[in-house]
């Protein structure tokens, strides 16, 4: 699996020694307040750090990926695309993100998962990349509407008392994009 890189970050496999770094994305409650599963507790996050490093989709360009800083070196968080919650078709890849709280507001979540769509449509050739998002979570929403993803419907997952968000970005937008 190749890094992707963009301005200002690598998207890159992640290692065994990241662990100390997720932990203040993993760990925090704030950012894992839109979490079903809520924090995770600190000395699982080795084991899934490894797990993400050696997920066999990587093969496939799928999976999920630290965001390092270009700059410094320093691992921020996660974003990839693969399974989730959501409803999918075939094809259908969900994106995922997280971020360490201290890294928020600078646009980072938006460069990082806008090169991750743009990667699993141009170079996968995905047919549809799909959100799924609290409503509540009115950043995450913005970034999805950022990077040119459009609201689908709404759609109650098991453990939830209120419907998420779904969205989506299919190959027809970014022709459309493209050609626009
Ligand atoms: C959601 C999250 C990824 C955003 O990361 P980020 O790097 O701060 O995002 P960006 O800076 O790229 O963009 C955030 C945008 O939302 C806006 N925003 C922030 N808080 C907002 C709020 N409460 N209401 C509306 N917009 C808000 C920002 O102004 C920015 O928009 P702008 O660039 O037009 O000004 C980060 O907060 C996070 O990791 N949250 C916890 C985990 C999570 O929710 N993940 C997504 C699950 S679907």
């Amino acid at each position: 699996m190749s890094p992707i890189e963009t301005e200002r970050l690598i998207l890159r496999r992640f290692a065994a020694d990241d662990a100390a770094a997720m932990r203040a994305v993993l760990c925090d409650p704030e950012v894992m307040r839109f979490s079903l599963l809520g924090t995770m507790a600190a000395d699982a996050v080795d084991g899934w750090v490894v797990a993400q490093r050696d997920n066999p989709q990587l093969a496939d360009g799928l999976g999920r990926r630290a965001i390092e800083l270009r700059a410094t070196g320093a691992v921020i968080g996660f974003v990839g695309l693969g399974d989730g919650p959501s409803p999918r078709e075939p094809g259908d890849a969900e994106l995922g993100y997280r971020l360490a709280r201290r890294h928020w507001g600078r646009g980072y979540a938006t460069e990082a998962t806008r090169a991750v769509v743009d990667y699993g449509l141009s170079i996968l050739k995905l047919p549809r990349i799909l959100g799924l998002v609290d409503p509540q979570n009115r950043a995450s929403v913005h970034v999805l509407r950022k990077i040119g993803m459009t609201y689908v419907r709404p759609v109650m997952l098991d453990g939830y008392d209120h419907a998420d968000h779904l969205f989506a970005r299919t190959q027809r937008d970014r022709a459309r994009r493209r050609d626009g």
